[in-house]
């Protein structure tokens, strides 16, 4: 019976499908290849990772661990948190131990009974800017030792590496150019050493690729090969909504279904779920178990893009800003509501925009994030496709979303800036 995904990552009987995919990866990992997942916000990388990890596992026949660098701050926090995931009741646990056991002497505790968050601090406290790649080369020594092939997979390693690079007002330091470098570098070389004895998985929120091009260290991601992870497909998206309906006892007919779809544009599969949940809520409140078109339509108007739904795509923006900072985010808003507002964004529109920030550059002598450089951006992350000659949302929800949010009065910044100068 298939569970609400809720918005976190799910797994085991709470993940659907994916299929494909997780054959495809699992064929990878045999390969002993490294991959770099990529796909646009909520498409499910990290649920898709932790379920094939899980499914690994399961087997017997791969040492398999997951970090989530969403809180690290640099190299030393990224190792203490793959050694205290890598610590397991058998087989590593001893090895692990044997690498940190002075540290787990001098915080007296025994392993067996710390929590990983416990150890994760108490790794940590051995580990500095001077030693991390040693230590970070014998937790790899121990995950490749064994008889079992090892996966690991570093979920949100942009943003650990975006924290690196910037400085307080967003600009890349040449010192945080120099960590990042380092940091790849080890991992890139630590990657090609063990090749065939571990796999990495990387993956994240944001790109990794515009956050490095953006400090032209593209080249580190060399060794890691893409893998793009799509939308559901309508047909996917559709036996989802049924298996739903039927786990919470509603009837929704293939037409409703499809209904949904086609609201969407783009089944991004936390969409999905959310729709289902709107809609799902919407019938118990009106004491119902069938839904018609007009219910649909409702729990679109109403869930979907309320200020709640809303709060949920809020998301979009904190990791565009994260990738694009302050100043490009101006852009990348501006941009977006003049595409939701007008449906298209057409080749003219994109002209009138790169004149307008060109003149802005030169007044104010910055040239970064150039306009080019977020509408690159903005097609990475999925947000915006092309279409005709310009550019459209690729997903319906989406642009309705950001249509209601910010195209309310709202005026280009080139129109703004033309009535400004226009003769009172
Ligand atoms: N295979 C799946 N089956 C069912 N629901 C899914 C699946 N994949 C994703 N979801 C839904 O999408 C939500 C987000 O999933 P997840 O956190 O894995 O996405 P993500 O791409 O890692 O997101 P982010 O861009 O925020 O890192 C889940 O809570 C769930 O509702
Ligand atoms: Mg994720």
């Amino acid at each position: 019976m298939l569970r609400k995904g809720g918005g976190n990552w799910v797994e085991g009987d709470r993940f659907f499908n994916r299929k494909v995919e997780l054959n495809a990866l699992k064929e990878r990992v045999a390969d002993g290849t490294h991959t770099l997942l990529t796909a646009q916000r909520r498409m499910g990388k990290t649920s898709l990772v932790r379920e094939l990890l899980r499914q690994l596992a399961e087997t017997g026949e791969f040492e398999t661990v997951f970090v989530d660098l969403e809180a690290a701050n640099n190299p030393a926090d990224m190792v203490a948190e793959i050694a205290a995931q890598a610590w397991k009741p058998q087989g590593v646990l001893q090895t692990v131990q044997t690498v940190f056991a002075n540290i787990i002497e001098a915080a007296g505790e025994r392993v067996e009974e710390m929590s990983i968050a416990n150890l994760k601090v108490t790794f940590r406290a051995g580990i500095n800017d001077g030693n991390w790649k040693q230590k970070g080369d014998e937790v790899f020594e121990i995950l490749t030792a064994g008889d079992c092939q090892a996966v690991l997979a570093i979920d949100e390693l942009p943003v650990l590496v975006n924290r690196m690079l910037k400085d307080g007002d967003e600009h890349v330091t040449p010192e945080g150019k120099r960590m990042v470098d380092e940091l790849l570098s080890w991992l890139r070389k630590t990657g090609q050493l063990n090749k065939g004895r571990i796999s990495m998985i990387l993956s994240g929120s944001v790109g990794l690729e515009p956050i490095l091009e953006q400090a032209g260290l593209s080249a580190h991601a060399n060794i890691f090969s893409g893998y793009d992870l799509n939308p559901w497909s309508e047909k996917t998206s559709v036996s989802c909504l049924e298996e739903l309906a039927r786990s919470y006892g509603i009837d929704l007919s293939v037409e409703v279904r499809r209904e949904m779809c086609r609201r969407l544009r783009c089944c991004i599969p936390h969409h999905v779920q959310m729709f289902f949940d709107k809609l799902h809520h919407h019938l118990e409140n009106s004491c119902r178990t069938n839904a018609s078109l007009k219910d649909v339509d409702a729990a679109y108007r109403y869930g979907m893009l309320s200020v709640r739904g809303q709060s949920d795509l809020k998301h979009y923006e904190n990791r565009l800003e994260i990738v694009l900072g302050r100043a490009g985010n101006v852009i990348a808003l501006d941009i977006l509501t003049t595409t939701a507002t007008c449906g298209i964004l057409d080749e003219d529109t994109v002209g009138l925009y790169l004149a307008h920030f060109l003149d802005q550059d030169e007044d104010n002598g910055t040239s970064v994030p150039s306009v080019v450089n977020v509408l690159h951006v903005l097609e990475h992350d999925g947000y915006l496709e092309r279409f005709g000659g310009g550019y459209r949302f690729v997903s319906g929800l989406l642009e309705d979303w950001w249509k209601n949010r910010y195209g309310r009065n709202f005026e280009p910044v080139f129109e703004r800036q033309r009535r400004d100068r226009r003769p009172i």
